[in-house]
């Protein structure tokens, strides 16, 4: 595979399930992504680490999804001047609106673009990379708006 445009970094393999979503999407659309198990909290030192190397590498934007209280978006937008998108991940106890907190909440200065709690959320981050990667690229620009279209038709097409 070529080398990765996208990575995806999650705090911990039950996170894969979900995410799989976002790799699935990024696939769809061509672009070479990678994905990561590394946590904030288990794995700090690895973690600093492997977001540092990432721009060097070729990635250009980064995904980071998790659970609970949930930093690691944050603790790598604070390491990387790439683009950071944040999923929140769902919780078995208050249901992701803890994830979505600790991830939306990002105090001025360090951004991490912030996307729905779960499945959706994982979508919606790897269409909004390839929107990204697609500004300095036609080719995939046409893709996204061939699936913007096929979304239009599905709708009109599905009245009783
Ligand atoms: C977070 O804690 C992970 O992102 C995951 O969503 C949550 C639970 O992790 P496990 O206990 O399943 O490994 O770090």
């Amino acid at each position: 595979m070529d080398s990765p445009l996208v990575a995806i970094v999650m705090g911990s393999r039950s996170d894969l399930p979900v995410m799989q979503g976002a790799v699935d999407t990024l696939s769809a659309f061509g672009v070479p992504n990678e994905v990561k198990i590394l946590s904030a909290h288990r794995t700090p030192q690895e973690t600093a680490e492997w977001v540092r190397g990432l721009e060097t590498r070729g990635v250009q934007v980064l995904i980071a999804a998790a659970g609970g209280a949930a930093h690691l978006a944050g603790v790598a937008a604070a390491l990387t001047l790439l683009p950071v998108l944040g999923v929140p991940l769902q919780s078995p106890a208050l249901g992701g609106i803890d994830s979505l907190l600790s991830i939306v909440q990002m105090p001025a200065g360090v951004p991490v673009g912030t996307l729905a709690i779960g499945q959706p959320g994982a979508t919606n981050a790897a269409l909004l990379a390839v929107a990204i990667l697609a500004l300095s690229r036609p080719d995939l620009r046409k893709k996204l708006a061939d699936y913007r279209e096929e979304q239009r038709k599905k709708v009109l097409a599905s009245s009783p």
